[in-house]
C-alpha cells in the first residue's frame, strides 16, 4: 500500500502528447466504442480518463515514501510491455509514463497483456482490496468504465435520469451480459423494425418502380396561374440535399410531360418553355 504522503505519477509528470493524440483519434472511431452505445454531449474521451486514472493511481517512484515492494513489483511487470528498464528511479518512472501513454491508445484498450500489467500495477500500489473511484457527475461513464478496466471499484451517479440509463448499461448490463446482449437487442430491435414497417407502410407507398420512400419532404404549393399550364410548384429554396464533392444529391422534380430538374441551371430553360400542364413533387435522389 502506499502511503497518504507520497505522490502520485501525476503530481509530477503526464505524458500529455501522446494521451491527446489518443484521445483526438478516438473521436473518429465508429465502431465498436462506448461512446456509439448512446449520445452523451459532455462525454469525456476514454484515452484520457484511462490514463488520468493510472497516473493517479501509481506512485512517483522518484518519492522517497514510495514504497521498494511497488518499485520491484512494477519492474517485473513492465518489461512485458514497454521493454528493459534501467535500475534508477528515474527509469522507472519514465517507464511508468510510456505505459501510460502507450495504453492510452483505444487499439491496445481490450489488449489482453497491456490489462493485466495496468491492473497488476493498480495491485502493486494499493493491495488486494481494489481502491474504490466515486465518480457523482458521471454522465456517459467515461471515468467510472476505465476505472473499472483498471481493476478498480467504481460508483457513479447522475442527475439526468439518461446518463443514469447509460451508466446501468454500460457499467452494469454489458459486463454482466457480454455479446449476449447485443443479440438480445438485436433481435428485439428486428422485431420492433417489422411491426413499425407494418403499421407504417401505407404512409410509404412504394414508387412505380418499386422503390420504398424512406423520408418526405413537405412544401407549400402554388399552381401557375399562366393559361393552359397549372402546374403544382413546390416552394422550396433549394432541392439539394448533399452538396459533398463526391456525394452529390438533389431531389428532382417530374413534370407531367417531361422531367426538369429545377436546380440544375441547364435545365431551367426547359422547365420555362415546357409549360407544363401538372407538376409533381416527387422526391428521387439522383
Ligand atoms: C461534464 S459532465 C460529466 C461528463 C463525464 N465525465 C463523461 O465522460 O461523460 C457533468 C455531469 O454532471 C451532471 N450533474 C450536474 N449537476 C449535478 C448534480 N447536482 N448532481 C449530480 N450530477 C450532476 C450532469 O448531468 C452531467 O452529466
Amino acid at each position: 500500500m502506499i502511503p497518504k504522503e507520497c505522490k502520485r505519477l501525476a503530481e509530477v509528470d503526464f505524458p500529455i502528447a501522446t494521451v491527446s493524440k489518443h484521445a483526438a483519434r478516438e473521436k473518429s472511431i465508429r465502431h465498436g466504442h462506448p461512446s456509439t452505445l448512446h449520445l452523451w454531449w459532455a462525454r469525456r474521451p476514454l484515452a484520457a480518463c484511462r490514463a488520468m486514472l493510472l497516473a493517479l493511481l501509481l506512485p512517483d517512484p522518484c518519492d522517497e515514501r514510495c514504497p521498494a515492494e511497488f518499485k520491484k513489483q512494477a519492474c517485473d511487470l513492465l518489461p512485458r510491455v514497454v521493454g528493459t528498464i534501467k535500475p534508477k528511479d528515474e527509469d522507472l518512472r519514465q517507464a511508468l509514463l510510456k505505459f501510460i501513454g502507450d495504453f492510452a491508445n483505444w487499439d491496445l484498450s481490450s489488449d489482453r497483456t497491456y490489462l493485466e500489467v495496468s491492473r497488476g500495477l493498480v495491485k502493486a500500489a494499493h493491495g488486494e482490496e481494489a481502491p474504490l473511484v466515486v465518480d457523482p457527475f458521471a454522465g456517459g461513464g467515461s471515468i467510472p468504465l476505465e476505472a473499472l478496466r483498471l481493476g478498480c471499484e467504481a460508483f457513479a451517479s447522475d442527475l439526468n435520469p439518461v446518463a443514469c440509463l447509460i451508466l446501468k448499461v454500460l457499467l452494469e448490463d454489458i459486463p454482466r451480459h457480454g455479446p449476449a446482449l447485443a443479440d438480445e437487442l438485436r433481435r428485439v430491435g428486428a422485431e420492433i423494425k417489422a411491426a413499425a414497417e407494418k403499421e407504417l407502410a401505407e404512409l410509404y407507398p412504394p414508387d412505380p418502380d418499386g422503390a420504398r420512400p424512406i423520408a418526405y419532404l413537405w412544401a407549400r404549393t402554388v399552381r401557375c396561374e399562366s393559361s393552359g399550364c397549372g402546374a403544382e410548384i413546390p416552394l422550396v429554396r433549394s432541392f439539394w440535399l448533399c452538396k459533398k464533392a463526391n456525394r452529390k444529391r438533389a431531389l428532382r422534380v417530374v413534370v407531367s410531360d417531361g422531367s426538369v430538374d429545377p436546380t440544375d441551371p441547364s435545365d431551367r430553360s426547359d422547365l420555362k418553355s415546357s409549360s407544363p400542364r401538372a407538376t409533381t413533387t416527387c422526391p428521387r435522389a439522383r
